[in-house]
């Protein structure tokens, strides 16, 4: 199995991988390749496809982690040179979602309507944990939400003439099962990571090993950060491969409890592991 970071705001050092605010990974297994995500531009998405050597067309499942712009902002170009493929996602997906900036609120949302994308996809659309291929699961939606989450005050979703805070309902995981175990790999997070990793124990009774990508710990105050590290260490803890959202000051508060078990994860970084 074999997990590579396509898009992310960082890159790795010395390579031709580009960045950009946005997250897409690479998995695969013997079973075939899937993209989880899309980064935010078709731009850099392709290019870094060919820097990794993966053409649209090996590509055989998507997913998208939720339908904000920086995920779903690659799909139309992505989709014009691999039309056709399972695309898999929660039902909320397709909803409108804005992003307040200097008091005007714009469109962040999923940059094709739910008609364009049932005819550029196979849509498998399920609240529910979804089988992408063989030991790469969905973790449908974390409707569970007792710790705090990765919220924005930015971010809404609009109710008829009113505004509401965006509830990110449509916020999931993946599941990769390694020989070493179960991974989780992140989008943004929104739903909270300890909220996500709950539920994939109660869900799909699974204890991730690791935790790969955006955890949107930017906003999160030192209670949130000391939280998450108390329950993280009495979680074994998992290792951190961490990116996008999660911001730096909960990167360094991570690192310092947890050390070596912490790392960066940005575009062209590379994990690879026996398959289960
Ligand atoms: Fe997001
Ligand atoms: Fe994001």
């Amino acid at each position: 199995m074999k997990l590579t970071c396509l898009v992310d705001n960082g890159v790795r050092p010395h390579t031709r991988f580009q960045g950009e605010h946005g997250l897409a990974f690479l998995i695969e297994s013997e079973a075939g390749k899937i993209l989880f995500d899309t980064g935010a531009s078709g731009t850099v998405l392709l290019h870094n496809m060919d820097v990794a050597r993966v053409t649209p067309s090996e590509i055989d499942g998507l997913a998208l982690s939720h339908g904000h712009r920086d995920h779903t902002g690659g799909l139309p170009a992505f989709l014009e040179r691999r039309p056709g493929l399972p695309l898999y996602a929660h039902p909320d997906i397709t909803r409108e979602r804005f992003s307040e900036r200097k008091g005007e609120r714009q469109a962040v949302g999923i940059p094709l309507s739910p008609q364009e994308l049932g005819r550029l996809t196979d849509l498998h659309l399920s609240a529910e944990p979804q089988e992408i291929m063989p030991g790469v699961w969905t973790t449908g939606e974390i409707r569970e939400r007792p710790e705090p989450e990765g919220r924005s005050s930015r971010h809404f979703v609009r109710e008829g003439e009113d505004w509401l805070p965006d509830p990110y309902r449509d916020d999931m995981a993946l599941v990769v099962e390694t020989a070493r175990g179960p991974l989780l790999v992140c989008g943004c997070c929104h739903a909270g990571l300890l909220n996500t990793l709950a539920h994939v124990q109660k869900v799909l009774k699974r204890e991730p090993v690791a935790v790969i990508g955006g955890t949107h710990l930017i906003a999160a105050d030192q209670a949130h950060l000391q939280r998450l590290t108390e329950v993280l260490q009495r979680l074994g803890p998992p290792w951190l491969y961490l990116n996008h959202c999660t911001g730096e000051a909960a990167y360094v508060s991570l690192a310092l409890v947890l050390g070596e078990r912490v790392a960066p994860f940005p575009a062209g970084a590379v994990l690879e592991l026996e398959s289960a």
